[in-house]
């Protein structure tokens, strides 16, 4: 029997081509570029081509890329007909889930797993996921659906879809940022789900609808809408000290602290903090992010010691807020960047497939003996 590790930590599971973390170093890179430059030089199409094909695209690569991508921005008339029947009530991250389930019903061959297919519904995913959203966004606030409008990049028609008007260049520029720190990030538990089920070669509409499911948890992706819960019930900058040593106190988890493979500042924080004090100063958020600053003072004179700092979701809180997005869109729209990352991971899985199925180490008794029924 192979050494137990409890929640896989440390267990090296497949290898991987597509993202380099150093946790102790606090350095990731997307194909060993590092995510900074990416941030600053690329943009989300970009990474995502860079991500599906391990190089960067040509010009005119990257233009046939991006014009795929817009012409499948609508969704099929079925999945919209399904989206009608949700409850208005539902939670965002439920309704994509089960909206993303239903593209595969409307997918011709929704089981061709060949790479040339596998990319091909990638493609339509990547590129309805921002419109299911929106489009939820709008049904639920009983106003009609914005389409969307082709002559837009990815960030910018999302925003528009949402909001029913352009967004700013700084808007667009920052959403797209965001994309593209939330691409990829080894195998963290989305995207280690999307390869258990791809493994199987099971569809991918599969696997992304469960990676959805896994990005949901406060642990995970969920804890972007954790943090600007807890900023939001904090009154002032002066109430952070408190409110913070309190929950401490009682052993409660800082939402967007802390990190499986990071035991120094996630690279991804470093840019989102700069990000979010640019966004908090145009936007009269300055208020947010002092807050942000204070209670990440705080962690880091009690648990800086212990390795937990900052990771993506702390700062991604006050930077979606800044954009605009209501607060339980903030872990769907980590939904969308990621649909690029566990895409690209589903063909790397499926290129040199091997199916997951661990061991479990039995604690359980032997040769117990059956009692009947009606001796218990
Ligand atoms: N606040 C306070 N203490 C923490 C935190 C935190 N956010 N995170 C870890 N710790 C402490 C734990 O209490 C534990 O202390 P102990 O050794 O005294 O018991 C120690 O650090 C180790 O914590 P674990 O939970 O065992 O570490 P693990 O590797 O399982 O945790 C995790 C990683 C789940 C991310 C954790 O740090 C956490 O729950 N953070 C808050 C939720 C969050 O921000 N998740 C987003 C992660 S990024 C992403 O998924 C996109």
């Amino acid at each position: 029997m192979a050494a137990y590790s409890k929640g896989l930590e440390g267990v090296v599971a497949a290898q991987t081509k597509l993202s380099f973390i150093d946790g102790e170093k606090g350095v990731l890179e997307y194909i060993g570029i590092p995510i900074g430059d990416l941030a600053t030089h690329s943009t989300f199409e970009e990474t995502v081509f860079f991500l599906w094909n391990g190089r960067l695209p040509k010009k005119s690569e990257l233009s046939d890329f991006e014009s795929s991508l817009r012409a499948r921005y609508e969704i099929p008339k079925g999945v919209e007909d399904l989206l009608h029947t949700l409850p208005k009530t539902a939670e965002p991250m439920h309704a994509v889930r089960t909206l993303v389930s239903s593209l595969g019903l409307h997918d011709p061959k929704p089981n061709a797993i060949d790479i040339p297919s596998l990319r091909d519904k990638a493609l339509s995913i990547l590129a309805q996921v921002p419109t299911l959203l929106a489009y939820f966004h709008n049904y639920r606030q009983g106003k009609a659906l914005v389409r969307p409008d082709k002559s837009m990049g990815l960030a910018e028609n999302f925003l528009y879809m949402l909001n029913g008007k352009k967004p700013t260049a700084a808007m667009t520029k920052a959403m797209d940022v965001c994309l593209v720190l939330h691409a990829d990030h080894g195998f963290n538990n989305s995207t280690f789900t999307a390869r258990v089920l791809i493994s199987t070669e099971s569809d991918i509409y599969s696997a992304i609808t469960g990676a959805i499911g896994s990005l949901r948890g406060p642990l995970h992706g969920g804890a972007n809408e954790g943090v600007m819960k807890m900023l939001n019930q904090i009154p002032t900058v002066a109430d952070c000290e408190k409110f913070i040593q309190d929950k401490l106190a009682k052993k409660d988890k800082i939402p967007g602290f802390g990190h499986r493979i990071y035991k120094a500042y996630d690279p991804r924080a470093t840019h989102l903090k700069v990000l979010a004090k640019q966004l908090a100063q145009d936007t009269g958020n300055m208020p947010l992010f002092e807050k942000s600053t204070a209670i990440e003072a705080v962690m880091n004179r009690e648990k800086a010691a212990k390795g937990i700092y900052p990771n993506v979701d702390f700062y991604s809180a006050t930077t979606y807020h800044c954009i605009g997005l209501p607060l339980d869109l903030f872990t769907p729209s980590f939904v969308i960047a990621r649909a690029g990352g566990w895409s690209a991971h589903c063909i790397e899985q499926l290129s040199d497939n091997r199916l997951f199925r661990p061991d479990a180490d039995y604690t359980g008794p032997h040769a117990v003996a059956y009692v009947g029924i009606d001796k218990r």
